[in-house]
């Protein structure tokens, strides 16, 4: 399908592995010019090799910065100051007993999970009201619906940003500049991986064990792959959602076993 984006210029933050990665992918795949990002210098340079098998033609653009930053946010938009295409992502917090957290951590997290997203918008979004075309999508988590213990900082920075950005979505879809989040729920990552090797250690249990515990809570009864979040990131990007904003889309294989 042309998702009629070929040429747009996108920012996709925290890509150069996992589901911004995939993001990046599909970006690049729909004839985007793409801006990936990541702090390790090395991966990010392999990961735009790797792009740039799929991008046919259309420009990626390695950015290595730190987003959680205010200089690290600049470095982006110094290499597109005015994208069509936002996607915020950044890495996830550790799983923490609430009680550890301490004022600074806590603000810390609110940052990385919240604050961040809403500056680099607000960087961004007066042009793609000017030119009438936006698109942003936010990388948030399932847990902004199902909230997990030991996650609660990062679950609630998000529902924080969620909530935020409702009320910014409206006022600005008359401009065609569309604000909506992805919410996954368990993919197949170096994040995931690292996780069911900490469960594995924790339970003295194998990492087959761990994982196949894992996938048995899923309705699907498997994980999700990368590309899978990355072409419904592509899909909100495109000329055709411009009807679709200020929505949580769960991709979880049924886990949220609400109907609404
Ligand atoms: N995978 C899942 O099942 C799942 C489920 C729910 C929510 N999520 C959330 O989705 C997001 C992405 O997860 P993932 O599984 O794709 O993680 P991942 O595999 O660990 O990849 C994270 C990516 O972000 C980059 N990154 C991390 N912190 C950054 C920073 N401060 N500045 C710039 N780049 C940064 C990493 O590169 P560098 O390390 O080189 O910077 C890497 O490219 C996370 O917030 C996670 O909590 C994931």
């Amino acid at each position: 399908m042309d998702l009629g984006i070929a040429g747009r210029k996108a920012i996709v933050c925290a890509s150069s592995r996992g589901l911004g990665f995939a993001c990046a992918k599909a970006l690049a795949q729909a004839g985007c010019e793409v801006v990936i990002n990541g702090r390790d210098e090395a991966r990010l340079a392999a990961a735009a090799a790797a792009l740039k098998k799929f991008a046919n033609s259309a420009r990626i653009v390695p950015v290595a910065a730190d987003v959680a930053t205010s200089a690290g946010q600049q470095a982006p938009l110094a290499a597109c100051a005015q994208p069509d295409i936002l996607v915020n992502n950044n890495g996830g917090p550790p799983f923490r007993d609430f009680r550890e957290l301490d004022r600074q951590k806590m603000l810390d997290g609110v940052i990385a999970n919240m604050v961040i997203a809403i500056e680099l918008i607000q960087k961004v979004i007066d042009p793609m009201i000017a030119r009438k075309f936006g698109r942003i999508v936010n990388i948030t988590s399932a847990s902004v619906k199902m909230p997990l213990a030991g996650l609660d900082l990062s679950s609630g920075a998000r529902a924080g940003l969620t909530a935020f950005l409702a009320g910014v979505a409206r006022t600005v879809a008359p401009s065609n500049v569309t604000i909506n989040f992805v919410l996954p729920g368990t993919f197949d990552t170096d994040r995931f991986r690292s996780n069911v090797e900490a469960t594995a250690k924790k339970k003295n249990i194998s990492h087959d064990a761990a994982f196949a515990e894992r996938v048995a809570t899923i309705p699907a009864k498997r994980i999700g792959q990368p590309d899978e979040l990355g072409t419904m990131c592509a899909f909100l990007c495109s000329t055709y959602a411009g009807y679709i904003t200020g929505q949580n889309i769960l991709i979880d294989g049924g886990t949220f076993s609400g109907a609404f």
